[in-house]
């Protein structure tokens, strides 16, 4: 896969706990409780997520600006796969880490990078045949076998990830990736049976071992959508104790698995309401179970794809007080639920960044308040 020319300048470095640090206290305004602490780093409350919006050298410049709003404003997390427009939004991350750090804005250790591989990225723009895409860029170059693929489009293959991590360094011209996902691992459940899919992982996850040996990322983790959401009566169910005991097998007690990222809002409150895991035989919320595995969690879909940032019935506005908006209360309900390392939001416009990011110069809520929105009347 082609991929853009290498850029004149590579990203080195990765977050640090100095560097995340002197961030935190270098922005002006913020709340003192707007940041979370992850392995020792300091990670923002809202971070900047980069899925939706066309593939197109408009909404890329757009993209640009808000990331480089956002990072002025307080957010130092910063999310995107290796297929989201096509690999514009992590060139769009790589350009705009090359401005904020040219500028003198931003030091390399004050920013932490998250990315996904697993989907089919293509290339700038869908192929006119995606199978023959298929055929040329994975499949005849070794990257993957046709019977690792499923639904035509998702892989977790060591050869192929390892591919997509290369390709992803490259478009964000970066050294080190902070942390790398597994792209909705539980899509390979549609196709293939438990067993075959925690061997599969096993060997994804040791290929990842690998690269935090030769400083290519630093942590690695899930990122899914109804994996963790679900019960284990679902056929495509994650149980996080099992994935800990994969990750286990792959690096020993010592590994790197120490995310995991998941859908949470005020419309999709599973991750804290819904007993979706056991753990020693007891049934718990992913929320609990992560925080008692020493797993952190980021929130994706904050705004349900925007579906929320308008039209929120007026009990919200009366347990989430002092904001402007249901966009910001939205937000502020994702970032305020206990367990939550980072609510990631999509930006892809500088003047929603600057919205958005007035939450972070008010304290995160107090869960009983608003949590109580879900509590049935007796
Ligand atoms: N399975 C997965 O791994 C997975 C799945 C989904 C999402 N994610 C990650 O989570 C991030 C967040 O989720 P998401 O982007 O899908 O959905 P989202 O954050 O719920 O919503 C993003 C949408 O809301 C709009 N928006 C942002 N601020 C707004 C405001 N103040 N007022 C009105 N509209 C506003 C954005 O528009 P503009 O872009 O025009 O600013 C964008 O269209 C993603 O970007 C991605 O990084 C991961």
């Amino acid at each position: 896969m082609p991929g853009p020319p290498a850029g004149p300048h590579t990203h080195r470095g990765y977050a640090t706990p100095e560097g995340t640090q002197r961030y935190a206290t270098r922005i002006p305004g913020l709340s003192p409780d707007h940041f979370s602490t992850a392995q020792g780093l300091r990670l923002s409350s809202i971070g900047l997520g980069t899925y939706l919006g066309n593939p197109d050298e408009a909404a890329q410049q757009r993209y640009i600006e808000a990331l480089r709003r956002a990072v002025a404003l307080g957010a130092n997390h910063v999310d995107t796969a290796i297929n989201y427009r096509f690999q514009r939004s992590e060139r769009a991350i790589g350009e705009a880490l090359e401005q904020m750090l040219h500028a003198k804005e931003l030091k390399r250790d004050e920013v932490f990078i998250a990315t996904k591989g697993g989907y089919l990225p293509f290339d700038t723009a869908p192929p006119r045949d995606p199978w023959e895409y298929l055929l040329k860029e994975v499949i005849r170059p070794g990257l993957a076998r046709e019977e690792d693929i499923v639904a035509g489009c998702h892989c977790l293959a060591p050869s192929y990830i390892e591919g997509m991590l290369k390709m992803s360094l490259r478009n964000m011209r970066l050294d080190t990736i902070d942390l790398y996902y597994l792209h909705n691992p539980e899509q390979q459940l549609d196709e293939i049976p438990r067993e075959e899919f925690h061997q599969r992982l096993r060997a994804a996850f040791q290929l990842l071992e690998k690269k935090v040996g030769e400083g290519a990322i630093r942590w690695y983790g899930t990122a899914t959508w109804n994996g963790y959401r679900v019960g284990p009566e679902d056929p495509g169910h994650l149980s996080l104790q099992e994935v800990l005991n994969i990750a286990r097998e792959a690096g020993g007690e010592g590994h790197h698995l120490r995310f995991l990222q998941a859908p949470c809002n005020l419309a999709m409150p599973e991750l804290f309401l819904a007993p979706t895991q056991v753990l020693d035989g007891k049934r718990m919320p992913l929320l609990e179970a992560a925080r008692k595995l020493g797993v952190h969690v980021v929130c994706s879909a904050s705004l349900m794809q925007s579906r929320l940032a308008r039209g929120l019935p007026g009990a919200v506005a009366g347990v989430l007080p002092g904001l402007q908006s249901d966009a910001q209360r939205a937000i502020q309900f994702v970032r305020s639920t206990p367990g939550v390392t980072t609510a990631l939001v999509g930006m892809g416009r500088a003047e929603h960044a600057e919205h958005n990011l007035e939450v972070a110069r008010v304290a995160r809520a107090k869960a009983d308040g608003f949590q109580a929105l879900y509590r049935k009347p007796d």
